[in-house]
């Protein structure tokens, strides 16, 4: 199995990093200019690129059309945005493919492969719903990084080990990261 992780410059790069980590192999990353960005803010050097770069298999740059990701005959089984910044989300809607989060959005699509999109923002003008109603339509699956509350989460992690765990289930990787509802 090959998943590809796209990390964008959203806030709450957090949530990426958790299904980077938890990912089985073989794990292929994608950095954005806008995530490295975010990323000094909000992991201030605990987690820095290389760490990143470390938790994946393989990792690109955006620039990097050359990789194997960036051609529709390359076989892999999911590509999982997150967080996915409004930027990449309109552009994805728009059918824009000017990096390689873009392309390989793009090539999902047209090869009917899945596609999860993670987002945190909040609140969400007209034009964000309209573009996620969009990328809906067009077969990806829209997740708002918003935890549940009922499996009893006592710490951060237990609220990013939710969303993953979300991910995992549609992508199809068995995981027993949080406490299902009835058992
Ligand atoms: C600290 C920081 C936080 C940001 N948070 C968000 C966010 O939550 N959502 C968003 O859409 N853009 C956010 N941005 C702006 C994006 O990073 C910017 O639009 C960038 O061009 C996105 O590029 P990308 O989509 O190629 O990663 C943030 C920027 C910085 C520096």
């Amino acid at each position: 199995m090959e998943y590809v992780l796209a990390i964008t410059g959203a806030s709450g790069i957090a949530y990426g990093v958790d299904i980077l980590k938890k990912l089985p192999s073989k794990k292929v990353l994608i950095l954005s200019k806008g995530a490295l960005d975010v990323a000094r803010y909000e992991l201030k050097g605990k987690v820095n690129e290389n760490t990143l770069r470390g938790y994946a298999d393989e990792s690109y740059d955006e620039g990097d059309f050359g990789a194997p990701v960036a051609s529709g005959s390359h076989k892999y089984d999911a590509f999982i945005i997150a967080p996915a910044s409004m930027n990449t989300i309109g552009k994805i809607a728009a059918g824009i493919s000017d990096n390689l989060v873009t392309r390989v959005a793009s090539i999902c699509l047209k090869e009917r492969r899945k596609l999860v999109i993670v987002f945190r923002e909040m609140p969400l003008s007209t034009i964000h719903l309209r573009n996620l109603l969009t990328l809906s339509e067009a077969g990806a699956y829209i997740l708002p990084a918003s935890p549940g509350f009922y499996h009893g989460p006592s710490k951060i992690d237990d609220l990013f080990s939710f969303v993953t765990s979300r991910v995992f289930d549609i992508i199809g990787v068995e995981n027993g990261l949080i406490k299902r509802w009835g058992e």
